[in-house]
Order: C-alpha cells, then sequence, then structure tokens
C-alpha cells in the first residue's frame, strides 16, 4: 500500500479547500522514548515491528506556521530559509506532495523548535505532527486525534507519539495498512518528573536513524530477541507508571535503550553512536547509582544522553552535569513555563 493511498483513505472526498487567506499556527511536543522503536514492518508507511511508549517534552518542541502560497513551496526553519536542495526541504516537500490535491496548493512553512536542534536532537517528529496538525486546520478536515497519528507517522514514524502530551504508548497494530498503527496517551500524570537533555556532539551523524534501523534488522544477529525483550518492557513500564514506581522506570528505560544499542553494535558492519563523552557520561551516571542516586538515561539513535531524575534530586544532577537543560514533561503551558 501506497501513503497515497492511506491519504485517500483517510481524507477521502473531505477534501480539500484550503482557505488562501488563512494563516494556521500549531504545536507539537518531541518526545522522547523510554521504549523505543526500532524495527519497521513496513519502510513505506512507517509501520512499526513493536509497540513503543515515550514521554513528550512538555514545552520543547516545534512551532509551525503554515498558509497557501503560489507556485513553490518556501520552508524557513528557525532562522534559515532552506534551499530546495537541502535534505529536510526535500523531505517536507515530498511528504506536502500527499496533500497538494493536483498541484492546486503550495505552501509557505516557518518552522521554529524549541528542542536544540544543532544539539543533534530529533526534531523531526514534532516538526511532522505540528505540520499535520496545522493542515487539519487550514483544509478544515476536522480529523480526530487518532487519524493525525497516522498522517504524522507518515512523515516519520515517531511523530505520531508527538500530538499527544505526557506519556504516550504508540501501538504497533497489526493491520497491513496501518489503520491500528496508532497512538494514544496514557493520561498519567507524574509532575516530580524531571529529564535532562545533555548535549554530547552537535555534528550530524555519520548514519541516520532511519538507516541504522533498517540495516540493524536486517543484519543483526541479536535483532530476533528484540520484540521479546520490548513485549517485557512495555508491560513493566506501564506498571511503573501507573504506580509512580521510578526506580524501575529508570531502570527498565535504561535497560531498553542500552539493548536497542546492543542490536545495533552487533550489525555487519556495526552502528556505533557514541563519543568519548558519552562514554563518560555514562559512567558518571553509573558511578551516582552505584552511590544511591536515582539518576537513569536513555539514548536514541545519537550521541546524546537524556537523564531521567525526581524534582528532588535536580540540584545534585545539575552538580554532576554543568550542561544541563532541564525539562519539566508535565508543564504542557507554553504561558506558565515562560515564567
Ligand atoms: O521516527 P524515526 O524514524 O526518527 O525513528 C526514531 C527512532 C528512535 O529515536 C531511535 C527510537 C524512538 O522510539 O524514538
Amino acid at each position: 500500500m501506497t501513503k497515497q493511498q492511506i491519504v485517500q483513505e483517510l481524507l477521502g472526498q473531505a477534501v480539500q479547500h484550503a482557505s488562501t487567506q488563512q494563516t494556521v499556527r500549531c504545536f507539537a511536543h518531541a518526545n522522547i522514548a523510554l521504549c523505543k522503536y526500532w524495527g519497521k514492518r513496513d519502510t513505506q508507511l512507517n509501520l512499526p515491528i513493536t509497540s513503543s511508549l515515550s514521554i513528550s517534552l512538555g514545552t520543547l518542541g516545534s512551532h509551525v506556521q503554515l498558509q497557501t502560497r503560489p507556485h513553490t513551496d518556501r520552508i524557513q526553519l528557525n532562522d534559515q530559509i532552506l534551499p530546495t536542495q537541502h535534505a529536510a526541504y526535500r523531505r517536507i516537500t515530498t511528504f506536502l506532495d500527499l496533500f497538494r490535491h493536483s498541484n492546486r496548493y503550495f505552501f509557505d512553512l516557518q518552522l521554529t523548535n524549541t528542542i536544540p536542534t544543532a544539539a543533534g536532537f530529533a526534531s523531526s517528529a514534532s516538526i511532522f505532527a505540528a505540520l499535520v496538525k496545522a493542515l487539519n486546520t487550514l483544509f478544515a478536515w476536522q480529523l480526530p486525534t487518532s487519524k493525525l497519528c497516522i498522517l504524522a507517522r507518515l512523515g516519520s514514524g515517531s511523530a505520531c507519539r508527538s500530538l499527544h502530551s505526557g506519556f504516550v504508548l504508540w501501538h504497533a497494530g497489526n493491520q497491513p495498512n496501518g489503520m491500528d498503527s496508532t497512538a494514544e496517551p496514557l493520561n498519567t500524570a507524574w509532575p516530580q518528573l524531571r529529564l535532562g537533555l545533555l548535549i554530547t556532539s552537535s555534528q550530524p551523524k555519520a548514519i541516520s536513524s532511519r538507516q541504522a534501523m533498517q540495516h540493524t534488522v536486517t543484519t543483526s544477529p541479536l535483532y530476533n530477541s528484540w520484540p521479546q525483550l520490548v513485549q517485557h518492557d512495555l508491560v513493566c513500564l506501564q506498571q511503573a507508571i501507573s504506580q509512580r514506581n521510578f526506580h524501575t522506570l529508570g531502570q527498565i528505560s535504561q535497560a531498553n535503550a542500552l539493548a536497542m544499542h546492543a542490536t545495533m553494535l552487533a550489525a555487519r558492519p556495526s552502528v556505533l553512536y557514541w563519543l568519548p563523552d558519552s562514554v563518560k557520561q555514562i559512567q558518571t551516571v553509573q558511578q551516582a547509582q552505584q552511590q544511591g542516586l536515582p539518576l537513569y538515561f536513555t539514548m536514541d539513535a545519537g550521541a546524546n544522553l537524556k537523564l531521567l531524575f525526581l524534582q528532588q534530586d535536580e540540584q545534585i544532577v545539575r552538580q554532576l552535569f554543568a550542561q544541563l537543560q532541564v525539562v519539566d514533561p508535565f508543564v504542557t503551558d507554553l504561558q506558565q513555563a515562560a515564567t
């Protein structure tokens, strides 16, 4: 099945008149997986082999301003107007092609990321989620969030988790068209939980997460055990969240990230994202754990660590890591966060 067929199925004839006067503004959170999405059963539709569970990053994410314009797309990312040959320009316009209706519309898109893009934190998830929200308003589709998740997933798999705040479960689903592969919020607030972003490298990655994921699925002898491990971790994490058991949440999240990296390390040839600073930071966390500090980390397909800790330990964690951006994931009100 193609992306275009999915769009057709979701939007049907409810197509498609954009107000050419209207400017739409939307925001979507960045999200970090505690149990990772690692492996696709359909690379076209970004359908995952397993379910995954994430936490959205409150006020960190992407703001999108969208309107129509004649002839070509214009995309501004933070302060830069993207040249048409830029990889991000091509990826976003290819996605927008799904919604142009025989070249009737082109778009003016201004994207502002509040997550540090230069630091290698994934921003594609929040960009595609915010973009889909904006298209929904511009074209007055009135789609429910579950369906917006499906559209966002066509842009980037993990984008479907960025449509919700707090803890989010992305169901792998099993239908070939992926209509059951959508995200749902767990609706459990945990106001004491904190995330810490550590910037290890702002260098572009040698291999994209998309390529590394596929390469791992097809060549890593350890990949076979991944789906079973995820099944176990998802059960433990959901239990930990409902009981506000921080130790279990941290331990399972950390172990899950390390297991994902183990599958990549075993791929042939091996994929290694870690830098010397990543290893130093991992060791600092492990030493703190040995001394009894409830501090854990997770990592995605990159060199940067994301820390997990509780509000009460923020000062100690800041002493261990001078360059730390602390995120309060349950403050989602942009005004409240600014005060
Ligand atoms: O959605 P993608 O294609 O950017 O893949 C995300 C993969 C990881 O960040 C490594 C894991 C995850 O679940 O977010």
